[in-house]
Formats: C-alpha cells, sequence, structure tokens
C-alpha cells in the first residue's frame, strides 16, 4: 500500500463551458477521490485548465482581448460550476503557470539530453489573413474523394474517409473565411519508437490499464512502429516558448499533461510539502482519470516524457466512455448539448446528477446514457422512495431525544449492511460505482421491508408502546445513517445533512459498522427533494435555446492528425487465417423475434442453425428492423461466441450486421444474410 495517492482528471480546455459530458469525469475522479479518504487514505486530487493552443489564441482576438483575460474568466467560471457539483479539488491550477512552464523545462532537457528530439521541415496549410498555420479542425473544404462540400480537414463525415488538409479540394479557413497557402516551417519532433519497447511493457503492466485498453493499444499502436511526436508550433502560438528554440513554442498537448505536474507543484508550495515526494516517488500511486478520447495521450506520449525525464509513472490510467442523452449524442438541436450551469439554472439538484452517473458508472469504459426519464424515475425512487424515506419516516418520533445507549435487536438487519463494507470499499476501489449503489439499494430494500413490518406510525399511535417506538425508530436511523456513509463519496451534501440530523460526522466508510447509539436527535429539516420531471424540460428548452444551432465548442488544436481513430472503431490490426478460422460463423433461420420489454432496441431471435441446435440471441437492432419482418430470413451468427449472461437473459452468439460507428443499438444496422437457399446450419468459409 502506498503512502500517497495522487488523482487527476483531465484538464478541461480553457475555450468552452463544462457540461454534462464533461461532468462524467469530474464527479467519476471526485468520488474516487472521496471514498479512497474515506477509506483513510491521503489522497490528493489535483486539475487545472488546459489553456494554450491556437483555439484561445484565436479566440482572445475576436473577442478582442488578451489571452489572459479570457482564460482567468474560463477559470473562474470552471471551478465555480465544479464547485456547484460538490466536486472538491485540492488543487485548481492553469498550464500558464510558472510552476508548468518549470515542468515542462525540466522535461524537455531531459529528452534533449536523451538525444530524442529532431528537427523536420513540416508542410500545412496556413491562414494569410489571421496569420496562423492552420490545424486540421480549422479548415473545411470538399472531400477529395466523394465530393460532400463543408468537410473537416481530416476526414469526411459522409464517407468516413480520412486525408490531409491539403488534399482537401477548395479549402477554407474557418478563422478568417480565408483560401489558405501552403506554408512550411521547421518543428522539432520526439523520436516515441525509441521507447517501443518501454511502452510494451508499462502497457501491459497488470493493473494500470483497462484490459480492453491495454488490448486496443497493443493491438493498434503498438504493433507497429510509432510514428515521431511534433511538439513545436511555430510563432504566433499562445503557449510557452521553447527556451533553447527560440520562436517556437511547446505544442499544448506537450504541456498540458505536464500541466499535472505544475499543479502539484503549487499544491505542494502551498502546503510545505515537496515534488519529489509526489512525482518522483516509488511511494506516491498515480491516477489519472480520462476520456477514451485522449487514451493514446495518455498512455503512449505520457509515460514516454515521464520516464525519459525520471518523473513516477501513473500506476493507473482509468478510462470512461462518452455520455449520451436519451440514447443519442448530445445535440444542440435537440437540446441535450446541456452545459453545467443550465443544469444548475433549471433548479436541478446537483446531487441528483450524481448519484445517477453513479449508477451508470462501471470498471469498463462504456459509453453511459442519461435516459431523462429513468434519471427522474431512478433518482426519485432510489434516493428519495428507498432512501431519505427511512428518516424522513422516524425520526420526527424521536426529535430532540437521545436514541437508546444500546443498540436494539433488529433481527440482523444492521448486520447484514456492516458485512457489506468490504464489497462495497472495493467497489469503490474499481471504480465500479454502479456496484456500490446497486448493493446500497438491496440493503435499502430490506431496510424499507422491516420498518414496513415494524409500523413506527402505528407504534407512535400508543403510548405504551414509547419504549418500541424509539427502539424501532433506532434501527431505521442507525440504518439509514449506515446507507448514507456507504453512498457518503457519492452524496457528500445528504452525508452532511444526515451528520446534522443524527449528530455525529460522517468521515469514514468505517463508521457503516458501527449502529448509532446514545446520540440526539436534530428536529428534521428536508434532507432531498424529488426530481421535478418539469424542470428536466425546462433545462432541454433552456439548453435549445442558448444555443441555437451553433456548433459545438471548437476542437481542441492541432492533435486531430496524430489522434488515431476513436476506439469505437479501431482499424483492426492484421489477423491470421487461423484466427479467422477460430470463429465458427453460420447461417441461421430466425424462427421467433420479440421485442425485449424494457429495453429500447433489443430483439430476442430464437435462430435455427440446423445441426448446431436452437439459439436464443439478443441484439439490438430494433431501430432497424421490427421484429415481425424478421422472422423466417436468414442471418449469419457467430456460433461459438461464449455465452453473455444480460439483464434479460442469456445471449448465445451474436447475428452478424454492417453498420457505420457508434453504438450498435443506436444506429441504422445491416443484417448480413446468404442468398436464399443456404441451409441453416452452413458454416461460413
Ligand atoms: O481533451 C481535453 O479536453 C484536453 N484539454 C485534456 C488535456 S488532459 C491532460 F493532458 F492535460
Ligand atoms: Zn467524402
Amino acid at each position: 500500500m502506498s503512502d500517497r495517492i495522487l488523482v487527476t482528471s483531465a484538464l478541461p480546455y480553457a475555450n468552452g463551458h463544462i457540461h454534462l459530458g464533461h461532468l462524467v469525469e469530474y464527479l467519476m475522479t471526485d468520488i474516487w477521490a472521496r471514498s479512497q479518504r474515506a477509506s483513510g487514505r491521503r489522497c490528493v486530487y489535483v486539475c487545472a485548465d488546459d489553456t494554450h493552443g491556437t483555439s484561445i489564441m484565436i479566440r482572445a482576438r475576436q473577442e478582442r482581448r488578451s489571452e489572459l483575460e479570457l482564460i482567468a474568466e474560463m477559470s473562474a467560471a470552471h471551478q465555480r460550476d465544479f464547485a456547484a457539483f460538490h466536486i472538491r479539488f485540492d488543487h485548481y491550477g492553469s498550464t500558464h503557470s510558472e510552476a508548468n512552464r518549470a515542468a515542462c523545462a525540466r522535461t524537455w532537457e531531459a529528452l534533449r539530453a536523451g538525444g530524442y528530439v529532431r528537427t523536420q521541415e513540416v508542410t500545412q496549410l496556413f491562414d494569410p489573413v489571421e496569420g496562423v498555420f492552420l490545424a486540421d479542425r480549422f479548415v473545411q473544404g470538399t472531400c477529395p474523394r466523394c465530393g460532400a462540400t463543408q468537410q473537416w480537414g481530416d476526414s469526411c463525415e459522409k464517407c468516413l474517409s480520412t486525408y490531409t488538409p491539403m488534399e482537401l479540394v477548395d479549402p477554407v479557413s474557418t478563422l478568417s473565411g480565408a483560401q489558405p497557402v501552403v506554408r512550411s516551417a521547421h518543428h522539432l519532433l520526439v523520436e516515441v519508437e525509441r521507447l517501443h519497447g518501454f511502452l510494451d511493457t508499462w502497457v501491459r503492466a497488470d493493473g494500470t490499464l483497462q484490459p480492453e485498453i491495454a488490448n486496443y493499444l497493443t493491438g493498434f499502436f503498438l504493433s507497429g512502429p510509432l510514428r515521431d511526436w511534433d511538439v513545436s508550433r511555430p510563432a504566433p502560438y499562445f503557449g510557452f516558448e521553447i527556451p533553447d528554440s527560440p520562436g517556437d513554442y511547446w505544442y499544448v498537448w506537450f504541456d498540458a499533461p505536464l500541466g499535472y505536474i505544475g499543479a502539484t507543484a503549487e499544491w505542494c508550495e502551498r502546503h510545505g510539502e515537496s515534488l519529489e515526494d509526489w512525482w518522483r516517488s516509488a511511494s506516491t500511486r498515480i491516477v489519472h482519470v480520462i476520456g477514451k478520447d485522449i487514451v493514446y495521450f495518455h498512455t503512449l506520449f505520457w509515460p514516454a516524457m515521464l520516464h525519459v525525464a525520471g518523473w513516477s509513472l501513473p500506476s493507473r490510467v482509468q478510462v470512461h466512455g462518452f455520455l449520451t442523452v436519451n440514447g443519442e449524442k448530445m445535440s444542440k438541436s435537440r437540446g441535450t448539448f446541456v452545459l453545467a450551469r443550465t443544469y444548475l439554472e433549471a433548479g436541478l439538484d446537483p446531487t441528483h446528477l450524481r448519484y445517477y452517473y453513479a449508477t451508470k458508472l462501471g470498471p469498463r469504459a462504456d459509453d453511459l446514457d442519461l435516459d431523462l426519464d429513468d434519471f427522474v424515475a431512478r433518482v426519485n425512487a432510489d434516493l428519495v422512495g428507498k432512501l431519505v424515506n427511512l428518516a424522513s419516516r422516524t425520526a420526527r418520533f424521536v426529535t430532540g431525544q437521545a436514541l437508546p445507549a444500546t443498540y436494539p435487536e433488529d433481527g440482523g438487519l444492521f448486520a447484514e449492511g456492516a458485512a457489506a463494507h468490504d464489497e462495497i470499499v472495493a467497489a469503490y476501489e474499481a471504480f465500479d460505482f454502479a456496484r456500490v449503489t446497486r448493493l446500497v439499494m438491496g440493503l435499502a430494500d430490506r431496510a424499507n421491508e422491516w420498518v414496513a413490518r415494524t409500523e413506527p406510525w402505528a407504534l407512535a399511535k400508543d403510548p405504551a408502546r414509547r419504549d418500541e417506538l424509539v427502539a424501532a425508530c433506532a434501527v431505521a436511523l442507525s440504518v439509514y445513517r449506515q446507507l448514507v456513509v456507504y453512498l457518503s463519496p457519492i452524496l457528500p451534501e445528504l452525508a452532511g445533512k444526515t451528520a446534522a440530523l443524527l449528530g455525529r460526522p460522517i468521515e469514514r466508510l468505517a463508521e457503516a459498522t458501527e449502529p448509532l447509539v446514545g446520540v440526539t436527535v436534530a428536529p428534521f429539516e428536508r434532507l432531498l427533494d424529488r426530481v421535478d420531471a418539469k424542470r428536466v424540460a425546462a433545462m432541454i428548452e433552456a439548453s435549445r435555446a442558448s444555443l441555437p444551432g451553433s456548433p459545438p465548442p471548437a476542437d481542441p488544436p492541432g492533435p486531430a492528425r496524430e489522434t488515431p481513430a476513436p476506439i469505437d472503431e479501431p482499424v483492426a490490426p492484421t489477423c491470421s487465417i487461423e484466427d479467422f478460422e477460430r470463429l465458427d460463423l453460420r447461417v441461421a433461420r430466425v424462427t421467433a423475434a420479440a421485442a425485449v420489454a424494457g429495453a429500447k432496441k433489443l430483439v430476442e431471435l430464437t435462430l435455427d442453425v440446423g445441426a448446431a441446435g436452437t439459439r436464443t440471441v439478443f441484439a439490438g437492432i430494433k431501430g432497424s428492423y421490427p421484429p415481425e419482418r424478421l422472422v423466417g430470413r436468414l442471418v449469419i451468427v457467430v456460433a461459438n461466441l461464449a455465452p453473455r449472461a444480460m439483464r434479460f437473459g442469456t445471449s448465445e452468439g451474436m447475428v452478424v450486421a454492417a453498420g457505420p460507428p457508434g453504438k450498435a443499438d443506436e444506429r441504422q444496422v445491416f443484417l448480413l444474410a446468404p442468398d436464399d437457399g443456404a441451409a441453416p446450419g452452413l458454416r461460413v468459409r
């Protein structure tokens, strides 16, 4: 066990406000950090605004003010939004700080000293009006492959092909509307391939990365040579000038992760700690929480830089998926691109969102959906109906009174909750907050059954049964507090109110193993309100109204060309014929198909696979194929896929379909099928 834990979230760009998609990550990290502290560990959570790059420079120009003014305003707005959602950083810095400049310089010197840096002429499009080189996302034009207009400089949304901005037909700078010219400049590149062996070992180390992320990296990037990394940008650029290369600036993605070190250095300075203990010591565990879009930077370039410069390596990089709202990508026109501030201004409670996200966050990098109807129903049922109800139905009978000094007999109810302690601590450690909420709600169900059987409200009507009533309330309030203690990393505000009600602070998860005795119950004050569906509707309306048709905040400058396809759709590594032969693909006939109750897009298929028998397969294809159209048709099934237990039953294979990137159940898909006449059971080869 390490002496210290340092945890970080990715540094948010200073060119846009915090939205509900961002909050997934900051809430996830905050919950984890709080759970570590509540388990008795020393855990420091640092973050900072990511301030450099062309976007900020251009935006400041457009707004006729300095970059410094712009980033100061954004930092204040970000910190205000985070605080409103009870996200508590130990330190919140900025990549535009002297501490970060020093971390960059120290790392750069090591890269130079190791001979990892080389110079190369790089040709790019240049905006002659703004006087800047154009990153791919600042150029639009006609796709050189399919002729679609208004496509970005790196890829076409229509035909999905990728290309360089120089290949675009009729390119236009999105900054000025001018026609760009081709210009070259010298750049400084880091030879990452020389660290291939080191990265290969680091990526495979047990517990550092989720298995699917490690597989993605080894299969996609580390299977071939790594490209040199272009880490400089010529002036003008808002960033840090490279000390030994005047006129060149570190690329925003070079200094951004070093901002983790810069922010820690500032925290150390304020708290009399040594940076060496936090970033150059085996006794500190460093944990990064990031989205799946920036895996590449955090698991290849970043450990490479750290390794060369002698900084500590992260012991864990925890990757999460993207947020969808009502099953679809956040969209301005649908009003589902919701800023944190809009959520708050609609009068919605941050505690509700913290809980709902927690119910959806597991240890894998899966996308998570904020289904707004489910949000209302789940929060009201769980937090109000099951949890807070335990206190609100009993506390008023014992207001101002001391609970008994000995915990009453409860038929093993409290002990059952106490026994869940280790499992809950382990679930927090694994970032499996969905499991935490499931375990706690299971306990809440049992507690509510106990209260319903004991009927404190009936006991209250009979003064002769006062002792029984007090005992019943002591049990209900003890178990209520036990569950709030377990949820305290997720619901810190409710924990605070509960501490006030029951006269005892909530600090450690282990407190859930001790029943509440002898405390005096304070007058009951509302602990939590229900989610009001009308406010949710108002939030969506406000989001739609405030952002009429405008595009989402600009993408980061630069990384696009170095950024691979998102991990949803990796370019598959080469597979041998033997690999292919391991798949048992069979012709099958659909003999029955039915929509799955309670699932939006799932269809339950019964398949006749000839001699291989009958299979039940669940497929997310209802959006493209109404079940009744499926009966009788031929499909191809992966017949030797390991059975998968789903909420609705076990899926014993997978039907094969083609479709664009995205989640299978949320886009149009096309089932693959043999020509008529193929007999069920025939093997595909
Ligand atoms: O993707 C982003 O929003 C970046 N601003 C994250 C930077 S994380 C780290 F590298 F600093
Ligand atoms: Zn195209």
